[in-house]
């Protein structure tokens, strides 16, 4: 399905309200990662150079219960300042300030849609939420698709069509729940299945799914979950009693390397080990490494696997870099999205 683009849309002097998803990580109060907010520039330029008189742009940032400071919005808001200086743009509070958001309450979207002429729904990464702000508004004001989400619909659309093959999926991570839906739906129409991280330990004991995956042989096991643990690599079955596997190990880095090198369309989501330590971060770095170098048609979702490749400064070599984790999941497990379903059909 295809919602309304705002290419379609006549903006000129008219007042716009911007769904957009600004839920960035914070550091000590500033934005550590900033994808999100770049990726939302193209849609709110659009807007302006087509003579918008005013974008008010509306984005939760975390979950916050009720008003605190440390979830501003401010932060994200001075650097999209910083990125598109404009007296028509205008940024909101978090939206979660208010508990009628996530209850998707009437009054709020009403007070939303006062004064606004349209609404844009921008927020890929929130369109598995039926919110006030992603699905209330869009009833009530003529509502079109953004850019980035009108590009990420398309590119992760097109894993669930007519794929080129090889088609190989790599899943990891500790959120198998989460999980088992996509590796269900696009593990059977893909010809290799690679996991790794906890979920492969998971998977190893039993496996709900009706197809082979291929798991880790060796593991980079450590003493005890801890950044400066001791370690070792072991195969995976022949751990220490108390050790953990914390990343998959060298062998293991190799053979999947070797299957997404073969690669003609990729999608990966999801850590090999504990990438955020470094000692454990080398299986997941050949993955995202393996995904760049392959030629193929690469989609790469999810917080932890978008930081790696960024990280790598390999982001430039993927297909496309998906700003949904739990939104690309969802539709890539073949669910309706609510926020997308909100807007009339193209
Ligand atoms: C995300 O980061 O996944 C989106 O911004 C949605 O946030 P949520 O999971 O708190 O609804
Ligand atoms: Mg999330």
């Amino acid at each position: 399905m295809t919602p309304r683009p705002v290419r379609n849309a006549d903006v000129e002097g008219k007042r716009v309200l911007v769904r957009a998803d600004l839920n960035v990580p914070l550091e000590n109060g500033r934005v550590a990662d900033d994808t999100r907010i770049r990726f939302s520039l193209d849609t709110l330029r659009w807007l302006l150079d087509h003579e918008a008189r005013e974008v008010v742009v509306v984005s939760h940032l975390g979950r916050p219960d009720g008003f605190d400071p440390a979830y501003s919005l401010a932060p994200c808001a001075e650097r999209l300042h910083a990125m598109l200086p404009d007296d028509r743009l205008r940024v909101r509070e978090n939206i979660r300030f208010d508990d009628r958001e996530t209850a998707n309450d009437p009054s709020l979207a009403a007070e939303l849609a006062e004064g606004m002429d349209l609404y844009v729904n921008d927020a890929f990464g929130s369109a598995h939420r039926a919110h006030a702000s992603t699905v209330g508004v869009a009833h009530l004001l003529p509502a079109y698709a953004g850019l980035l989400m009108e590009a990420e619909l398309e590119h992760l659309g097109r894993l669930l069509g007519d794929v080129e093959r090889p088609f190989v999926l790599v899943a990891g991570g500790a959120k198998v729940e989460d999980k088992l839906g996509v590796l269900r739906n696009l593990g059977e129409r893909a010809d290799r299945v690679i996991v790794g991280g906890k979920m492969a330990e998971e998977l190893r004991e039993d496996s709900p799914l009706g197809f082979a995956v291929e798991l880790p042989t060796d593991v980079v096991a450590a003493s005890a979950f801890e950044e400066e643990a001791e370690t070792k690599v072991t195969p995976y079955d022949a751990l220490p009693e108390g050790w953990l596997g914390l990343d998959i190990g060298p062998h293991s880095r190799e053979r999947f390397t070797a299957v997404i090198t073969g690669a003609s369309t990729i999608f990966w989501n999801g850590p090999m080990g504990v990438f955020e330590w470094p000692r454990f971060a080398e299986g997941t770095r050949a993955v995202a490494q393996a995904v760049a170098d392959a030629d193929a048609y690469s989609v790469v979702g999810g917080g932890d696997s978008v930081r790696a490749v960024n990280e790598l400064g390999l982001a430039d070599r993927v297909s496309w870099v998906s700003t949904g984790g739990g939104a690309s999941l969802e539709l890539l497990e073949g669910k309706e999205l609510p926020g997308v379903a909100a807007i009339p059909q193209a």
